[in-house]
């Protein structure tokens, strides 16, 4: 399976980090013979340009969250209908800053994954648990029932991705040992398989959190481990690249 590297710029970027883009998508066609695909969720701001300035390079795009509805009176919101339109491959859905700061629960992800898929984006769906939870002992149940909760019960082969980013490693610099990642990833998985049977144990699991060209190499090497989202180390392609670079050796 061919790693999955997504940038996520989160609330950050104007027009001139465009340029930061173009700068990825020059290195995303040699990455695809390397098989490594790269996307960018930029704001939604800059979604559309992007999108159209990509084109034909290798580099996907991807909206940073999607409505459930269509269409309708829901201000300030976008439909997954808008961001396919738009140009986009993938949407996230669920990631932990949208959980805690629009309270968004399981029930209303799947929703929005089902959303996506209708629409024809690829859904990555987040997970993840706080670091009172870890500390609670509770790390694996959180993010298994987050799964059971958050994935629709139907999607095609290759239409989904998970995302486990824990909550506490998402720009904090900390991230966690291999040994749990690589504990956290093969509960998924086993997770997905007991539900779904090959289809679940097609699904690409990326990791997330204080990903960076130091430690991912340890990280994407991983079983179980087909990729990274990455927040802060993406909002410049040098530190996206040097990922990329850092994955391929
Ligand atoms: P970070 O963010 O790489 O800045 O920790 C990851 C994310 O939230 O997707």
């Amino acid at each position: 399976m061919a790693k999955l590297l997504v940038g996520n710029w989160k609330m950050n970027g104007l027009k001139a980090a465009l340029y930061e883009a173009g700068l990825i998508a020059a290195a995303a066609k040699a990455a695809q013979s390397q098989s490594v695909q790269l996307a960018i969720c930029p704001p939604a701001t800059l979604l559309a340009s992007l999108s159209e300035a990509t084109i034909g390079t290798g580099l996907l795009t991807g909206a940073q969250d999607c409505h459930e509805k269509v269409s309708g009176a829901h201000t300030g919101d976008i439909s997954a209908t808008m961001v396919k339109d738009a140009g986009a491959h993938f949407v996230i859905v669920g990631h932990s800053e949208r959980r805690a700061d629009h309270h968004e629960t399981s029930a209303v992800v799947c929703l929005k994954a089902q959303a996506a898929l209708a629409a024809g984006l690829v859904p990555i769906v987040c997970v993840g648990e706080t670091r009172a939870e870890r500390e609670a002992g509770q790390a694996e149940a959180v993010v298994l029932a987050q799964v059971d909760g958050s994935v629709p019960e139907t999607f095609p082969e290759g239409g989904l991705v998970i995302a486990y980013e824990p909550v506490w490693a998402i720009g904090t610099g900390l991230v966690p040992s291999t040994g749990d990642v690589l504990a956290m990833h093969g509960a998924i998985h086993q997770r997905l398989v007991a539900r779904f049977g090959p289809l679940g144990a097609s699904v690409p699991l990326l990791y997330g959190g204080s990903v960076n060209g130091t430690n991912a190499a340890d990280l994407l090497h991983l079983d179980h481990v087909d990729g990274a989202l990455v927040g802060g180390a993406s909002l410049k392609a040098d530190g996206f690249l040097k990922i990329l670079h850092a994955i391929q050796e």
